[in-house]
């Protein structure tokens, strides 16, 4: 729904990616744990997924920079400011939009990080939009990158099959039409939800020590049941309720690009909203969860293959640990 007095929208103008090209396959994961292919598809929806092994987050983010730039005629010296949605920064600091300036050489940029888990992306293209909407910024970089790799424990079946490593941008930039690009936003955070899915130590509450080390608190931690019951209900509901805002039904939209935690969760998200099977961006089979990277990589994935056209109605929505959560109507406006 616009606001009455907004002068610009914010629109997605260029996009790219990088999955580094080592896969682990379910029959991977057969080798080092107790569980098997058939379990790992049907539970979850993932045959594979890609790990970096020549690399941290801000590698996988600066080559999704440079596949995108390759794209556009937009130099890397245009850009304002790069926004980076991450939970596994290189280092605490400097920030990881620090590093990848550096390394696409933005040398007119400013940026920071954002953490919000799985809905980073989706919370950093809402953050970027607004710096164009408010006039001052022309030239946003916002970028999803995980290496979650460098937080799984390859010892815990419950959680090592689900993620993987990935990166992808897109290039915000001022539109004068209002009814294209960032339309809309619900999004919200409730941090009643911080140990059903969290990082135990390595913060200023549990720095690392010996101890931290030997009791695998450095990895990732979830009770997967409590998610998935939130997430569900969650993400289904946040993406009815902007369609209901916008007045838009299931046949309005050209795409669901939900979060790729679970096949399960994307198909009760799909079915809440009336949006069919075939109107539902996946690629959580080829990469697993990809945190703040699968949303954009979607968008990527989709639009190169011919997928998305100029005008369509896009439904965006994450779930993500925090909890966090949101969706985001995007008309998509490159041809
Ligand atoms: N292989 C084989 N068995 C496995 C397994 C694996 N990789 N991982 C767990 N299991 C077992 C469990 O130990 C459990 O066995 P038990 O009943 O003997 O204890 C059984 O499978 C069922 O476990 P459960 O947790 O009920 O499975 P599930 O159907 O809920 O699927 C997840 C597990 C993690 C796939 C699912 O809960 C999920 O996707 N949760 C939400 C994830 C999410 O959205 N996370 C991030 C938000 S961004």
């Amino acid at each position: 729904m616009q606001s009455k007095n907004k002068l610009r929208n914010a629109t997605i103008t260029a996009v790219g990616m990088y999955v580094p090209p080592k896969v682990l396959d379910n029959k991977y994961f057969e080798q080092i744990v107790d569980t098997n292919d058939e379990w790992i598809v049907t539970r979850t929806g993932i045959k594979e997924r890609r790990v970096i092994e020549d690399g941290a987050t801000s590698d996988l983010a600066a080559r999704a920079c440079e596949d995108l730039f390759k794209t556009t005629s937009v130099k890397p010296e245009e850009i304002d400011c790069i926004i980076v949605a991450t939970v596994t920064p290189d280092m605490f600091f400097p920030a990881t939009a620090c590093l990848v300036q550096n390394k696409i050489g933005a040398k007119n940029a400013w940026g920071f990080d954002l953490s919000a888990a799985c809905s980073g992306f989706l919370f950093a293209l809402k953050t970027g939009a607004s710096l164009i909407e408010g006039g001052t910024y022309k030239k946003v970089l916002v970028v999803g990158a995980d290496k979650m790799s460098a937080i799984t424990d390859y010892t815990d079946r419950n959680t090592c099959i689900l993620f993987g490593d990935a990166a992808s941008a897109v290039l915000l930039e001022p539109t004068e039409n209002l009814e294209e690009g960032i339309v809309d936003q619900i999004l919200h955070i409730d941090g009643s939800g911080k140990e059903a899915l969290y990082m135990k130590a390595g913060g200023s509450l549990n720095p690392a020590t010996h101890e931290t080390v030997d009791k695998k608190m450095h990895y990732i931690y979830q009770d997967g049941k409590a998610v998935f019951k939130v997430a569900v209900k969650g993400m289904a509901d946040v993406s009815y309720e902007i369609m209901q805002k916008n007045g838009l039904t299931g046949d309005d939209v050209a795409y669901l690009v939900p979060h790729q935690a679970n096949l399960r969760i994307i198909d009760a998200t799909a079915e809440r909203m009336g949006v069919s099977k075939d109107k539902v961006m996946i690629n959580i089979n080829k990469y697993g969860n990809t945190t703040a990277a699968t949303i954009p990589m979607c968008l990527t994935e989709y639009y190169r293959a011919g997928k998305v056209k100029k005008g369509d109605n896009l439904i965006l929505a994450a779930f993500g640990a925090g909890w966090t959560w949101g969706s985001i109507y995007l008309k998509w406006s490159m041809e």
